[in-house]
């Protein structure tokens, strides 16, 4: 029997966004499931019922009948007390939930006896979830569009330039915390031509800023802003006077600062003080996205727009909701990718496996039990690693090394003593020839491991293909054996299968040396503009 996934409307004012378009309906469907959608669910993102009945979903008339018949619920906004008064008993909600900021909400679920995935309780961490990762997703669409309504309320160009009638200078834009929605707004800002400066606690955001056309702007003091799982934490009081200090230099010279900063779990440190923006210039904007969590400036009054000391300060709390249709798309993806992992057979039933990190994080009641919040996710290798990188802050120093700990002078002296001596054997007992080819190995590995160890990771990819259509030198040598025998006789001509041999080895070697070239280029295309 497959199950009903039910999508009803969003009751939050102002709220846009649908849970499910059509085109992710018609996949829905494909898994096994059924859907109902509630008519007009879409109608605010421009998706018509008549879209939804195509792409294979039932549209009934009201929400109650939805909450009622369906086993699955697609929600966007956490549910009201009300909604999940009609929701079945022992079904399941799929949805941002917020589990630390309404547990009214999630006793009403328990009581329901719901399992109830809350998308933002998804551990981001894990690369496997970055496909389901909807805060992201929401973010970058905020960071969009927060450049939109500032460009829409500055009464300039964002790029520079010289005309007839005067020579105009590029805007110029300050993004506080270049998190995934800063990240967005650096981009979008420098593609419109600004000239674009950024901050944030994180160090190593330092790199992406750059990347997207941004500067990035170091406080002048010494301290690690990240707290763990790719988040900031709250700095000390010595950091956040030399933040201010900065700020206050960076405000005054901007014409546009867009503010991003949160802590999680925490209200958004204030960062844009009254002060700064008596500072900046008439005429100037500010766009605060951190309004929903109390504002990064102090003058920023949520959900409006508000003008003090000349400067518009932009408090919206539906940024996301004002780009409905391409944000309902993205959401509406984020939810089907998971409805993937939830049923691998494909045949319209979900199972709920606590053995998958991804799942696990996000389940926050199960079948009526409250499993929130979740133990931290065992993380493979490389996010280990990362989180390593974040561990002195905190961790003794101990002795001895494990998995991925260089290794002690010790260590490293054994290692080179016994390759020192496996050399000198070969160097004795091997014939001369053996040697000359060994020599030239070792020199190959040795240069080859230092060039790519010097390489952005980010250029990994295309620097692989290219060194596979180098290393597609291996052409060279079948060429020799199919080539004809040389003038004075001195060769014979190969074999039949040594020809064949040959032959195959350059039609595999040219699709390898081609195909490599055609990769890097497309590879590296992806990096220009
Ligand atoms: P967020 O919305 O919680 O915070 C936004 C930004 O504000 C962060 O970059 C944070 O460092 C910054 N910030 C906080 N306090 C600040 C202060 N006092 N001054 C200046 N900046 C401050 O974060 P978001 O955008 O949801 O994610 C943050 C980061 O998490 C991402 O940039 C990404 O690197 C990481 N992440 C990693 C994932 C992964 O490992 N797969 C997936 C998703 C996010």
């Amino acid at each position: 029997m497959s199950l009903l996934i039910g999508i009803p409307k969003e009751t939050f004012a102002g709220e846009k966004r649908v849970a499910s378009v059509p085109e992710v309906v018609v996949k829905l469907v494909k898994l096994g499931f059924a859907v109902a959608v509630e008519s007009s669910a879409g109608e605010a993102a421009n998706f018509a019922d008549e879209d939804y009945r195509a792409a294979g979903a039932e549209v009934l008339p009201g929400a109650a009948d939805v909450w009622a018949r369906a086993d699955i619920v697609f929600k966007v906004r956490p549910p009201t007390l009300d909604e999940v008064g009609m929701l079945r008993e022992g079904a399941t909600l799929i949805g941002f939930v917020w589990p630390a900021q309404h547990p009214e909400l999630m006793e009403a679920l328990q009581a329901r006896k719901a399992t109830v995935l809350a998308i933002d309780c998804l551990p981001r961490q894990l690369s496997r979830a970055q496909k389901m990762d909807a805060l992201s997703s929401m973010a970058g669409i905020s960071g969009y569009r927060a450049v939109i309504e500032a460009a829409n309320a500055f009464g300039r160009f964002f790029n520079g330039q010289i005309t007839a009638a005067g020579k105009i200078p590029p805007a110029r834009v300050f993004i506080a915390g270049a998190g995934v929605a800063g990240l967005a707004a650096i981009g979008t800002a420098a593609n419109l031509g600004a000239v674009v400066r950024a901050n944030d606690t994180r160090a190593e955001v330092a790199d992406q800023v750059v990347s997207l056309g941004g500067e990035f702007v170091k406080v002048d003091y010494d301290e690690e802003g990240s707290g763990g799982g790719g988040y900031a934490k709250v700095m000390s009081e010595g950091f956040q006077a030399a933040q201010r200090a900065m700020y206050a230099r960076e405000a005054k010279d901007a014409d546009i600062v867009i503010t991003t900063a949160l802590i999680p779990g925490k209200p958004a440190p204030k960062l844009i003080t009254a002060e700064m923006v008596q500072s900046m210039k008439p005429g100037s904007v500010i766009v605060d996205l951190a309004a929903e969590q109390g504002g990064n400036c102090e003058l920023t009054v949520p959900g409006e727009a508000v003008v003090r000391h000349g400067v518009t300060i932009i408090g919206y709390t539906d940024l996301v909701s004002r780009l409905a249709r391409q944000s309902s798309t993205l959401y509406s993806n984020n939810l089907l990718r998971l409805t993937e992992e939830l049923c691998k057979a494909k045949d319209g039933n979900i199972v709920v496996n606590f053995e998958d990190d991804a799942i696990r994080g996000l389940t926050v009641v199960k079948e009526g039990e409250l499993t929130w919040p979740a133990p931290p996710p065992k993380l493979p290798a490389a996010s280990t690693k990362s989180k390593a990188s974040n561990a002195p802050l905190t961790a003794p120093k101990g002795h001895g090394h494990g998995a991925g700990e260089p290794m002690s002078v010790k260590s490293l002296a054994i290692v080179f003593g016994v390759g020192a001596l496996l050399f000198l054997l070969v160097g004795l007992y091997a014939p001369a020839s053996f040697l000359t080819h060994f020599t030239v190995f070792v020199l190959a590995c040795f240069v080859g491991y230092m060039v790519v160890w010097n390489v952005t990771p980010s250029l990994h990819t295309p620097l692989m293909s290219v060194t596979n259509a180098i290393s597609s030198i291996i052409a060279i040598g079948a060429l020799v054996q199919i080539a004809p025998p040389l003038a004075d006789g001195a060769g014979d001509r190969p074999g039949g299968l040594i020809g064949v041999l040959a032959f195959v080895a350059i039609t595999l070697t040219a699709v390898n040396m081609f195909g490599g070239f055609a990769v890097t280029r497309r590879m590296l295309a992806m990096f220009r503009k």
